[in-house]
């Protein structure tokens, strides 16, 4: 990483959880934001110079650490919507005036439930976004051309002939992983038409591959081939699988 190249106008945001481009059903707040990693410029001040957790924040300790990891960070901000309310407004200061004699300008604000739930969903994603770590991605790939890419092909583009592409795919892209999970664990059958009369099925993977596998492999396919998608985790396919054998019971 060359700290020196960037202008502050260089920069990458992830639209997704703006706005409305995402379903807000379960997560009882509205409005959103953006995700975003700018580059600056080497700044002495104002620049992110982040340390591992517990480094001391000043003496030979940190300057060591901030040697060693100067080159080697980045950071990725949220920006988010902040509804209008009565107690949040703009008006004319009663006690300080500015050299002409004019009031200043007073802004009243604070964050309320909302904005603390959106900027919680927010930091959360992207956290997750910036997890997604280089060995998980090697190993989930390696899990995608065992277990996948006979069907799905190397390029994640498909046949079609009835094997759905994963490249560039919105299911495969949404923000809750759900649709991969259930497809993994589960399998899926396309059903059967008067013009293609053999459903074709995908086989489930559950029973052969362990909570972390699925995860690696999960976040490899909602990562490679230009996809971009936050990383799944061990829990949350853990979660899925409760999901389907919790239904699968009550049938
Ligand atoms: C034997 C062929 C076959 C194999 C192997 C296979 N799939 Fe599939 N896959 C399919 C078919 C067919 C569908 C379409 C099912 C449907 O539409 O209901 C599908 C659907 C999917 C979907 C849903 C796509 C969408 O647009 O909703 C995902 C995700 C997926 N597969 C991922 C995988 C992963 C990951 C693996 C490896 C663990 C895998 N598949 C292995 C045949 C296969």
């Amino acid at each position: 990483m060359n700290p020196f190249m960037g202008a502050g106008a260089l920069g990458q945001a992830v639209d997704e959880f703006n706005g409305d481009n995402f379903d807000h059903g379960p997560e009882g707040f509205i409005g959103g934001g953006y995700i975003a990693l700018r580059t600056t410029g080497g700044r002495p001040i104002l620049q992110q110079h982040a340390v591992p957790e517990g480094t001391p924040k000043w003496g030979p300790a940190w300057k060591k650490a901030m040697r060693e990891n100067y080159l080697k960070s980045a950071s990725v901000a949220t920006h988010g919507s902040v509804m209008s309310y009565r107690d949040s407004y703009l008006d004319l200061d009663p006690t300080y005036r500015d050299v002409y004699g004019n009031p200043l300008l007073r802004l009243t604000f604070d964050f309320h439930d909302n904005e603390l739930a959106r900027s919680k969903f927010l930091t959360d994603k992207a956290a997750l976004i910036g997890k997604v770590d280089h060995d998980m991605m090697t190993r989930g790939e390696a899990l995608y051309i065992d277990n996948c890419a006979g069907c799905h092909m190397d390029n994640g583009e498909g046949l079609a002939s009835g094997f759905p592409p994963l490249a560039k795919s919105a299911p495969v892209q949404a923000s809750a992983p759900a649709t991969v999970l259930q497809a993994i664990i589960g399998g899926a059958t396309v059903v059967a038409t008067e013009s293609r009369p053999t459903a074709l099925a995908m086989p489930a993977f559950g029973w052969k591959l362990s909570d972390e596998e699925i995860a690696d492999l999960a976040t490899y396919i909602r990562n490679a081939w230009g996809n971009r998608a936050p990383v799944v985790s061990a829990s949350d396919v853990a979660a899925i699988r409760n999901d389907i054998t919790r239904k699968t019971a009550v049938k």
